[in-house]
């Protein structure tokens, strides 16, 4: 049977090679005013003007848009999903000059949350997940990446991961998993008798081996940032990662610039993360790599630092730009993914073609999925988005707001 979605004011299909665009190609939207999609199983087979696709399907079954607009579902490639407790006191000690990195070392910040995560059982979690995932699918979310990185050890990492293989299961949404035990040095390692050097040994010979035999994950994340990981164990942790068959993402030069970009770019990461640091010479690096750069405007509007990812020098540089949310209880508790698109155009200047493929294309490319999802062309998976909007400009412009009215993964419904 054939699905035919029509009455749309516009259909925006990000339509393009199957890989991530940069520079000028990503203010290519593909807006087609009245556009209309047809579906078949779980696969676009058609797309373009509704009088077309009328003649060419008669017999599909209609899916009335109400004058919307109808998009690729958004990819949400950056989240820390899994985690128990809110963390608000940590907004009011910043308001009143407390920074992030002082917030950790008085065992605050993601120390928190790790010791909150360890003493919850896996259903637990699971129960606290399953809401807060639902809420980002319900603002047009169709692919999610879910970090683990809250355990830090082998048992409570594992635990992460098999709450994320449940979530996978129970919800229709598209989600990749990423292990991310170099999250921080466990507060356990950083005091005589363990070393921060025993556990970049445990993550080396133990985790990871572990994490990729039971296939658990699909990458491997790292805070590389000073007071955080260093470049040379960044080196050796994603060594291991990639050894063992993961595909890699590093947090890079999210505080300080410190080389981490241009590691990303030279250890052929998928992406490079936050980046609000970033130096020129990053730039460069990851304007000549395929590393995608992957910007977090919520993390930096939450934590109220004054200064946003360089946006526009990546692109003009020719780097591939992707948008997530960061979702996570220290930085960006938000699960209002249109929001980035407000930031991406009001503060990273982006245009709004930019900041939506940026949000789609660009994060399936960052999730390695750029053939799969991310824009509506025949034979890329039937995830869309529909959206009570009459323009996609009005997307980022009603900001805050909720506009997603229903969406689909693989041709089946999964908000609305
Ligand atoms: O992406 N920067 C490191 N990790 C998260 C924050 C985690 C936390 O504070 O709990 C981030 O911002
Ligand atoms: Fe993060």
């Amino acid at each position: 049977m054939t699905l035919l979605f029509v009455n749309t004011s516009q259909l925006v299909t990000c339509a393009g090679p199957a890989r991530a665009r940069r520079g000028p190609e990503m203010n290519e939207a593909g807006v087609i005013p009245n556009g209309a999609v047809a579906v078949e199983g779980d696969r676009i087979v058609a797309v373009g003007r509704q009088a077309e696709l009328e003649g060419r399907f008669p017999a599909a079954e209609r899916v009335d848009c109400a004058l919307g607009v109808l998009a690729p579902g958004l990819v949400d490639s950056h989240t820390h999903g899994i985690f128990g407790k809110a963390r608000f006191e940590e907004q009011e000690l910043r308001a009143a000059g407390v920074g992030y990195m002082e917030i950790a070392r008085r065992g605050g910040g993601i120390h928190s949350s790790v010791k909150d995560l360890r003493a919850r059982t896996e259903d637990d979690l699971y129960l606290l997940a399953l809401p807060r995932l639902q809420r980002l699918a319900a603002h047009g979310v169709t692919t999610v990446e879910i970090k683990s990185g809250y355990g830090l050890t082998l048992d409570d990492e594992l635990k992460s991961l098999r709450v994320i293989q449940r979530l996978q299961t129970a919800l229709p949404m598209r989600i990749v998993p990423t292990f991310l035990g170099a999250h921080e040095i466990p507060l356990e390692f950083r005091a005589a008798p363990r070393t921060r050097e025993e556990y970049v040994a445990l993550l080396e010979h133990e985790m990871i081996p572990q994490v990729a035999a039971q296939r658990l994950a699909v990458f491997a994340d790292i805070f590389c940032e000073p007071g955080v990981y260093t470049l040379d164990e960044t080196r050796r942790i994603l060594g291991a990662a990639r050894r063992h068959g993961l595909l890699l993402k590093l947090h890079a030069d999210e505080l300080e610039p410190s080389g981490a970009a241009e590691l990303a770019a030279e250890l052929g990461a998928t992406s490079a993360d936050h980046l609000a640091a970033i130096s020129d010479t990053g730039i460069k690096a990851l304007a000549a790599s395929d590393t995608v750069a992957t910007l977090l405007p919520g993390t930096m509007l939450f934590l109220g630092r004054p200064r946003q990812a360089p946006a526009r020098d990546l692109i003009a540089a020719g780097a591939a730009v992707a948008l997530a949310s960061d979702f996570n209880p220290g930085t960006s508790p938000t699960v209002n993914f249109p929001l980035m698109l407000t930031l991406a155009v009001s503060q990273l200047r982006m245009s709004v073609a930019e900041a939506f493929v940026a949000a789609t294309a660009n994060g399936a490319a960052a999730l390695g999925l750029a053939a799969e999802t991310g824009q509506l062309s025949p034979g890329f998976s039937a995830d869309l988005a529909l959206f009570d909007i009459g323009d996609l400009r009005e997307l980022p412009y009603w900001y805050g707001d909720h506009r997603c009215t229903r969406s689909w993964v693989r041709g089946k419904a999964c908000h609305g």
